[in-house]
């Protein structure tokens, strides 16, 4: 009678992997879109927090952009991405950490314009009603509303804050069609039961609740904790 019983398979102790000739691949990144709606703190806040948690950027302000940081700052921003980079780690006061591209408004041929560019999402904010309107009817003018676009088209997460009041029935019409197409839409409404004592205070709890939408949770906040103190 033959001996049926399985034999062990020799198993020899893996060799070691060799050192990647390659640099190691840089985390995937978080689009940031800032459209011209008022309330360019809510982007500086959630850069400066997302750098500072090492978070890789791309970051696509619209051309109303500009005007808005005249409007509120009486600051120019600058067109050239190099030095775009550079303004928005400055207002952002994180120098060093993370990585930040930036991209020109125009520049529908970036990136972040195609869907084979790999990307966590994208948050857009402030949110104009105007990018609301073409993201609803899927029309890409800029780089901006393309990679919105994009997001949507690959099923990705698209997160819009957006800042008017009051709201048109043909606003609220254009936020419930993103809304059917699967895009959160996390209104610039801060809450008061955390008790914010300063304008970052009541920045930041919008900000961190857009950024609950992606579980990137890198904002030291006071969160409801049913009463307890948290
Ligand atoms: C100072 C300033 C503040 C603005 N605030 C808002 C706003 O809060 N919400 C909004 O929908 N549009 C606002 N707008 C109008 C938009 O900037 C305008 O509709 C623009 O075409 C939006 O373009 P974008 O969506 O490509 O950024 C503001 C414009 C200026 C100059």
């Amino acid at each position: 009678m033959p001996d049926l019983s399985p034999s062990p398979i020799p198993l020899s102790p893996c060799p070691p992997i060799p050192p990647s000739p390659h640099p190691p691949v840089s985390p995937i990144p978080l689009i940031l879109g800032v459209s011209g709606a008022s309330g360019l703190i809510y982007a500086v806040r959630a850069l400066k927090y997302l750098l500072a948690a090492d978070y890789t950027i791309e970051l696509v302000a619209s051309k109303a952009t500009y005007q808005v940081w005249q409007a509120e700052q009486q600051i120019t921003m600058p067109g050239d991405p190099e030095k775009q980079s550079q303004f928005w780690r400055e207002q952002a006061g994180e120098m060093d950490k993370g990585q930040l591209t930036c991209h020109a408004w125009q520049n529908v041929g970036a990136a972040i314009a195609s869907g084979s560019f790999r990307t966590q999402g994208m948050l857009v904010m402030p949110c104009s009603m105007s990018t609301v309107a073409k993201l609803a009817v899927g029309l890409s003018s800029d780089l901006l509303e393309r990679a919105a676009d994009v997001q949507i088209k690959e099923g990705r997460k698209l997160v819009v804050v957006p800042r008017e009041t009051p709201l048109s029935v043909i606003h609220l019409q254009n936020l419930t069609t993103l809304a059917q197409a699967g895009v959160k839409i996390v209104p610039a409404i801060p809450a008061w039961y955390h008790q914010p004592q300063t304008i970052e205070d009541l920045v930041d709890f919008v900000v961190a609740r857009a950024l609950d939408q992606f579980a990137i949770d890198c904002i030291p906040l006071n969160r409801w904790q049913g009463g307890r103190k948290g």
